[in-house]
């Protein structure tokens, strides 16, 4: 659900993503070759970050990811140009401006061709082509696997679940918009909870771009005894940021903060107000200039799901919730301990619920 949205959020591109009988589609399946990678391309693509010696042993994989990234190439460019066509259309037929094509491509576009910015400004073909990859990576995977964990997590918190579903059922319409979605707040609590105890991305690396002295909030002693009060980090080295192990740290969040507690919300933790993140005291969306630039429009996506799927449907899980493990390959997907082997998979007793 959540390709078909970006799909046609972003480029007005119709994946038809839950359609089971559909043809096959070609930009869904390439991106799949691409992104969906077996363990040892995992291995060999870390083995290409410690060195790059790496990238001269071709693997099979590479042919076929090379085909695939034609494939998504040429249906950019398809894209691109029709995006290009349909801007300069509306421009002369649709004074009002509310009523023209608002997907991601055509206000890059439209922002890109606007009269009055210097050439120099201008974006390139190649590199307006590369943000149509980046939005399908970055905005499709996060956002059904954070759901998938708020499922998790409701599935076993009966309470919470029905406190909730009883809120969903409180909005009129079966289509709400974005400000009614947003207004609901137990809703906003049960997300935000999610994504700090469930946070899609644990981890993210940084690279540092000089020399640089990290401070520390509380000292720390090395093996020798020596006692620091900051990391030193010289450019160009790697450091990673612990997005989950700061989203739970005790010392910030108290004892419970691996527990799922949508009210902790409420009045989360002065602690917390220091995290650097750019949204709810977190770190799940990163912090700084190069932080999440889709979290809004994930959040209310993930809130329109959980709308829709609580409203309609009970869950419980059909396995120990212990059975559940968490596997991170940039973004962290559920399997199952005993079978890892099966794939990404959260195995749930899910019933319709019908409203007395
Ligand atoms: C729960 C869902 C999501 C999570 C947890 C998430 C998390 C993140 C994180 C941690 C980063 C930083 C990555 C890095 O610097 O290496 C990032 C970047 C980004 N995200 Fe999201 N994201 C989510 C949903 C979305 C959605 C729905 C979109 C698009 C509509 C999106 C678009 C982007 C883009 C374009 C970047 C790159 C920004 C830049 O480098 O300047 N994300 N996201």
């Amino acid at each position: 659900m959540t390709l078909d949205v970006i799909g046609l959020a972003g480029f007005n591109y119709t994946f038809d993503a839950l359609n089971e009988n559909a043809t096959p589609n070609e930009l869904n399946q390439a991106f799949s070759t691409i992104f969906h990678s077996g363990s040892n391309q995992r291995t060999m693509m870390l083995l290409r970050i410690i060195s790059p010696l790496f990238r001269y042993i071709r693997t099979s994989r590479d042919t076929v990811a090379e085909q695939a990234q034609v494939v998504m190439g040429r249906i950019g460019k398809e894209l691109l140009s029709s995006s290009k066509a349909a801007v300069a259309q509306s421009e002369k037929e649709i004074s009002d401006r509310s009523l023209r094509s608002r997907n991601l491509l055509s206000l890059l576009v439209r922002a890109n061709t606007a009269p009055g910015i210097p050439e120099s400004h201008r974006l390139q073909d190649e590199d307006v082509l590369a943000q149509i990859p980046t939005f399908l990576v970055a905005g499709h995977e996060t956002t059904s696997t954070a759901t998938t964990w708020g499922l998790f997590a409701l599935a076993q918190e009966a309470e919470i679940q029905s406190k909730l579903r009883e809120e969903l059922w409180s909005v009129e319409t079966d289509t709400p918009s974005m400000d009614e979605l947003n207004a609901l707040p137990y809703l906003d609590r049960v997300v935000r909870e999610t994504l700090r105890v469930h946070s899609p991305v644990p981890a993210i690396g940084r690279v540092a771009t000089v020399d640089d002295e990290i401070p520390l909030s509380q000292p720390v002693t090395d093996v020798n005894g020596d006692v620091h009060h900051s990391i030193r980090i010289r450019k160009g080295q790697n450091v990673m940021i612990p997005i989950s192990a700061v989203n739970l740290y005790k010392p910030i969040w108290g004892e419970d903060a691996e527990e799922f507690k949508p009210d902790r919300w409420l009045s989360p933790p002065q602690a917390s107000s220091a995290i650097p993140g750019v949204w709810s005291n977190q770190m799940t969306f990163i912090g700084g200039p190069r932080a999440c630039i889709g979290y809004r429009f994930s959040l209310v996506e993930m809130k329109a799901l959980l709308f829709v799927l609580i409203r309609a449907f009970t869950f419980e899980l059909a396995v120990p919730a212990d059975e559940i493990i968490k596997k991170a390959s940039i973004v962290q997907r559920p399997l199952l301990k005993n079978n890892p082997e099966a794939g990404n998979m959260l195995p749930m007793l899910i019933k319709p619920y019908t409203r007395i």
